[in-house]
């Protein structure tokens, strides 16, 4: 049962693996946990664990895809077999599903704020307002119940209106005309904020490193956040995979795939923190600094309207292209027992969209879905996918199907896959569980 459904090319690939990795991780989580953790030494290891885990795993998660061109749990389960080992494998695709819709529950949930603050910044709500009324502004918004559920839901539709409408003429054709908008709206801002903001004080935040503040586990949130941010260990970027065009080496696009989340992550970082400072506000402040500093700043600058206007849709379009890759797994699973892709998408959204509610009303529900899935689930799900592929799979199918020859890259990347990455990630679980 495989899929005979590709995207229109190589490009559109590119553009849809590159929508699913940039999004609310890249300009909303990571400048609050960088803020959060001390600044310099956890970006160090953030970078680390993108390139020595992050990049070697996406390679891996791409070739399961394309070589079982099914969604994660059929991929996983059919090479399993073929590789002569256990079927079983399927469920490390399961749970990998399953992270997505947990993830999901708290993306819309914030998506809906930054919808939130289009609206917002289109009214001039922020607009020559003190510090202390647009801090406030945030904290209205986080007691408001029903205001959060209206643009949580209007995101979860979205969402799901785009993928039911296929790989093809749906995800394929939005990213094919969010990504070039992304980019230029990005582009925009960066000019902008070269204009206008203070660089000193927030690079050196960035990157002066300083390790006695690296506690255990800002260790493990970094390497779990290298996750998050590279969509990897839970079957977003394998069920893409899947719809891979020809058999194109995926190294290099692998490579422009992680290039472009990792400068985005670090643009928005350098966007914000230099604003952080002027305004003397605290870098450590949480999952509200964006849409409090950057109000605050664009507040009182000329041209704040339209830029904020700019920059909270910016973050929208992030999120959409990202959300998008977080149900289309599901998705494709449940199309595999004869379910219609619109039945199993609005099914499988309305799910999370429950799920979303809960956060919008708990804050702890909230925590501890993104605590379980960035720290745990996909750390684990990615440890899982290094084993399968590094261990499982036989070398010569291995090297057959990810097209890189016998290269001395490839070679680097097997060694990388079957010792460095899954060693890596159980050395920093043990690390946080305080066990060495
Ligand atoms: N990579 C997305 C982001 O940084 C989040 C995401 C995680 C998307 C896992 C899909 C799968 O916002």
């Amino acid at each position: 049962m495989t899929s005979n459904v590709t995207w229109k090319s190589r490009w559109t690939f590119i553009l849809a693996a590159t929508g699913s990795a940039v999004g609310l991780g890249n300009i909303w989580k990571f400048p609050y946990i960088t803020g959060e953790y001390g600044g310099g030494a956890f970006v160090l290891v953030y970078l680390g664990c993108i390139l020595l885990i992050g990049v070697p795993v996406m390679i891996a998660e791409i070739m399961v895809g394309r070589a079982g061109r099914s969604d994660p749990v059929h991929s996983m389960s059919s090479l399993g077999k073929t590789a002569g080992r256990s079927g079983k494998w399927g469920a490390v695709g399961a749970i990998g599903i399953l992270a997505g819709l947990m993830i999901m529950m708290f993306y819309s949930v914030v998506a809906g704020w930054a919808l939130d603050y289009v609206a917002q910044s289109l009214s001039g709500s922020y607009l020559q307002k003190p510090t202390a009324e647009i801090e406030q502004n945030f904290s209205s918004l986080l007691s408001n119940p029903s205001e959060q559920f209206l643009w949580h839901t209007i995101f979860s539709l979205i969402t799901a209106s785009i993928v039911a409408g296929g790989v093809t003429n749906g995800i394929g054709k939005s990213v094919d005309i969010l990504m070039p908008i992304l980019f230029g709206f990005l582009l925009l801002l960066l000019g902008y904020s070269w204009i206008n903001g203070d660089f000193s004080a927030g690079l050196h935040f960035m990157f002066d490193t300083d390790f006695s503040k690296l506690s255990s586990d800002a260790i493990l949130v970094a390497m779990g956040h290298a996750f998050f941010t590279l969509s990897l260990g839970m079957g977003a970027i394998m069920a893409y995979g899947a719809y891979f065009p020809g058999k194109a080496s995926i190294g290099k696009t692998v490579l422009t795939i992680a290039a472009l989340d990792t400068v985005i992550a670090l643009v928005a970082g350098m966007a914000m923190f230099p604003l952080v400072f002027a305004n003397d506000l605290t870098p450590g402040q949480g999952p509200g600094l964006m849409f409090v500093t950057l109000p605050i700043a664009f507040s009182n600058m000329a041209g704040g309207q339209f830029f904020g206007t700019i920059f909270f849709a910016l973050v929208s379009i992030a999120a959409l292209s990202s959300s998008i890759s977080l149900i289309e797994p599901g998705v494709a699973w449940l199309e595999k027992y004869g379910i219609k892709r619109p039945l199993s998408t609005f099914g499988f959204t309305g799910i999370a969209w429950l799920g979303g509610i809960a956060c919008i009303y708990y804050g702890e529900v909230f925590d501890a879905l993104d605590y379980l899935t960035a720290n745990i689930m996909l750390p684990l799900g990615g440890l899982m996918i290094a084993l399968f592929v590094g261990r499982v799979m036989p070398r010569k199918m291995v090297a057959h199907e990810v097209g890189m020859g016998d290269s001395i890259l490839f070679k680097s990347w097997w060694f990388v896959l079957r010792y460095l990455a899954p060693i890596g990630i159980i050395l920093v679980f043990l690390n946080s569980l305080k066990l060495i």
